[in-house]
């Protein structure tokens, strides 16, 4: 029997628990090299690759020494020293961005691994002699999340970059095994909300911006519609003024708030008077709490609905969510450009 995009893609997201304890066993078993000092970590990555690194340089801003940078473009910062631990991770391996980084923390004379599952990326890392940790092959970038972030943050914490999250990463799994099925009932009716409206998403921690960053991502790949983000405070001295102009969309924005244990008490009430202050500028206003209680699970608590959100709501729209044309034809013409 064949299923459809979306049932797959279902499939793919349901199994976030299973990839985060198999992402998280290879790259504790990988050929990595030794623990170093650096005096930065630079992951390269773009999409569904990029949005790992960014989940993992939000939990390490409250955690550790070294500065995270996270490089979404063709060149590496300025700063990128011999001393630096870069790390190029493509799912493909074919990314023409992510390629063009690598080549350059190659000519700076990083400490250099690879996250991939092939490609030129592969290819390249390994002639090279640098550590490539796979992950495995057959899935959409952006639905191996599970595997690219654990890879990540285990090969990281392996190289003495931060302390272990063991305990996280085993509640993070527990938490999604036992609340998957509960969480894509809510996702149907957060999904049924959205349907037809602009979702806004507004994180209001810095942990929990990655996890906005990754709702508007699925929501655009998977269930193929705009979607806004923005982080509190910093909305409050700026985008306030904007809400509800123009008018159309205004009373279509669905606002989603992302909340967590640690948003600061001031930010609560900060959302709370906005929300009051631009009650004309939207539809209809989510509180999402995150759950569990290690940073790690609280943070994958929110982006796994999310995740579940998006399916949903491209099977509420008829969307085939494994469909990304516009990117598969975007691709093929900067290929073609190449000469
Ligand atoms: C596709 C997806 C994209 C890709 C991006 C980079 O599922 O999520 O955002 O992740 O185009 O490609 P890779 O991940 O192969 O480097």
């Amino acid at each position: 029997m064949t299923i459809s995009g979306t049932d797959r893609m279902l499939e793919l997201v349901m199994s976030l628990p299973e990839q985060i304890a198999s992402g998280a066993k290879a790259a504790c078993s990988a050929r990595i090299g030794r623990a170093g000092r650096f005096d930065a970590v630079v992951v390269a990555g773009m999409g569904g690759s990029g949005i790992g690194a960014k989940i993992v340089q939000g939990l390490l801003l409250d955690e550790c020494r070294v500065p995270a940078y996270v490089c979404n473009d063709y060149d590496i910062p300025a700063a990128v020293s011999a001393k630096t631990l870069f790390v190029a991770v493509s799912y493909s391996g074919n990314t023409e961005e992510t390629l063009s980084a690598y080549a350059q923390a190659r000519k700076r004379g990083c400490r250099i691994i690879a996250i991939t599952s092939g490609g030129e990326l592969g290819r390249l890392a390994a002639e090279a002699g640098y550590p490539v940790v796979a992950v495995p092959t057959g899935m959409p970038p952006r639905a191996a999340l599970g595997h690219l972030f654990a890879t990540l943050l285990v090969t990281i914490e392996r190289l003495g970059v931060c302390e272990g999250h063991q305990s996280g990463l085993e509640e993070a799994v527990r938490l999604m095994r036992g609340s998957r099925r509960s969480w894509l009932v809510r996702a149907r009716t957060i999904a049924k909300h959205i349907d037809g409206r602009l979702p806004i998403v507004y994180s209001t921690s810095r942990m929990l911006d990655a996890v906005a960053d990754r709702w508007r991502c699925q929501l655009n790949e998977n269930a193929g519609v705009l979607c806004h983000t923005n982080s509190f405070p910093e909305h409050n001295h700026n985008e306030i003024m904007g809400m509800g102009c123009p008018e159309h969309p205004g009373r279509n924005v669905v606002v989603i708030a992302l909340l967590d244990r640690e948003t600061n008490a001031r930010t609560r009430y900060r959302l709370e008077s906005v929300l009051d202050i631009t009650e004309e500028a939207y539809y209809l206003a989510m509180r999402l709490e995150s759950e569990g209680r290690s940073r790690l699970a609280r943070v994958f608590s929110l982006v796994m609905l999310g995740d579940l959100v998006s399916v949903e709501l491209a099977r509420l729209r008829g969307e085939d969510a494994m469909e990304i044309d516009r990117i598969v034809e975007l691709k093929r013409r900067m290929a073609q450009k190449r000469g």
